[in-house]
């Protein structure tokens, strides 16, 4: 519980390894739920159903022999629509309050709701004593979400924006450490949408927002994720800093992208990240990419083209609108480097993207012959 009126019903699930079947969760996650209680009773969002039972379970505790009168959904996603069925079956008397699309997207997951109320950007919802104010938040993941400010409470019920990964105590003195690999991978590419809300949202008066994974943000942590989210949803630059980012086979490419970046180290530059794109989280590296302004592509030529892990980079960081950044590229091959040529051509598909002569060639390993050039590389990206 974090107010008289609105109670904490979520739950963690410490167990799952890969949230949407892709991203590493080394503390697990939590789907949020939040009881509103005026006159009227409402359920903010269910959970993912393999968390449906302790979610009934918590509803259940909290409504202390009550009903609820209404469950609003405010995104379609199955981790948090997915026990709507389990809700309605218990509570077939409660309306589900939900945009027109997300009624669309239920009977398309094959939930049948009869008691419905469809709200649109603008709409008031009283339970007595508590006002929903539904906001309008498109592609805060998905096209049909909707967000909740509940003025008396100073409350944004946030949908999956301000969420992290993690279970909902994890990482409780670092919100932005898994806010901001949640926040590139998940709503990275919707950016200008995430900006129309933000810009929104600073008209409210809020003192607490309420996202559908991750912590209550309230006093002493507000501010500094708002802040955040202003740089994150404007793709501008959180640290400066250079990520190396390398795809190698046997181990060569990895030894020059190490040797680049000892050189920037020695140069002063302020932060320096280092990422294995075939062995380390992927999501970790889209996060880093964003949050610094330059980055250097060390990639080994594999059947006349970039190894695999780069290719997927790239896409990745092209389908997040990847923009307004510096780029360095280090390419091998033994007998017909590639790598560059196509690294510069996917780069090329991006927004503003500054790509750093010289290029760097190297022919199966680094030698010392190379060494100027790596040099000159990475004077340029101290520039
Ligand atoms: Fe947490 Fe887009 O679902």
């Amino acid at each position: 519980m974090y107010s008289d009126k609105i109670k904490y019903i979520g739950c963690d699930d410490a167990d799952l390894e890969l949230f949407e079947s892709q991203y590493d969760l080394p503390e697990g996650m939590c789907y949020n739920s939040y009881l509103l209680q005026g006159e009227k009773i409402a359920v903010m969002d269910s959970v993912d159903p393999r968390k449906q039972e302790e979610w009934l379970a918590n509803l259940k505790q909290a409504l202390n022999g009550r009903k609820p009168d209404y469950l609003v959904a405010h995104h379609m996603e199955p981790d948090h629509s997915g026990s709507i069925r389990a809700f309605i079956k218990a509570y077939p008397e409660a309306t589900i309050v939900a945009s027109k699309q997300a009624f669309m997207f239920m009977t398309q997951f094959g939930i049948e709701a009869t008691n419905t109320l469809i709200i649109k950007e603008g709409d008031e919802l009283s339970l007595g004593g508590l006002t929903l104010q539904f906001i309008a938040a498109p592609m805060i993941h998905w096209p049909e979400v909707m967000m909740t400010y509940v003025p008396e409470e100073k409350t944004l019920f946030s949908a999956d924006a301000f969420g992290k990964f993690g279970v909902y105590h994890a990482d409780e003195d670092d919100w932005a450490c898994e806010a901001r690999r949640y926040y590139f991978n998940i709503c990275g590419r919707f950016g200008q949408f995430v900006t129309k809300v933000m810009d929104k949202a600073a008209k409210l008066d809020i003192q607490t927002i309420a996202p559908l994974h991750g912590p209550v943000l309230d006093a002493g942590k507000l501010e500094e994720a708002v802040r955040l989210y202003n740089i994150w949803c404007r793709y501008d630059v959180e640290t400066e800093g250079v990520l190396v980012a390398y795809a190698s086979i046997h181990g060569n490419t990895a030894h020059a992208a190490e040797v680049l970046a000892e050189m920037l180290r020695k140069r002063g530059c302020p932060k320096v990240a280092i990422t294995d794109l075939s062995r380390d989280d992927m999501g970790e590296a889209i996060e880093d990419a964003f949050r610094m302004n330059k980055m250097v592509l060390c990639c080994a030529t594999y059947d006349m083209d970039i190894f695999p892990s780069m290719h997927l980079f790239l896409h990745e960081l092209w389908q997040k609108q990847y923009q307004r950044r510096t780029v360095g590229i280090l390419e091998n091959g033994s007998w017909s480097p590639q790598a560059g040529r196509i690294i510069k051509a996917q780069l090329e598909q991006m927004k503003d993207i500054t790509i750093v002569e010289p290029v760097v060639t190297i022919k199966s390993s680094l030698h010392d012959a190379d060494l100027p050039a790596l040099e000159a590389l990475a004077d340029a990206m101290m520039q």
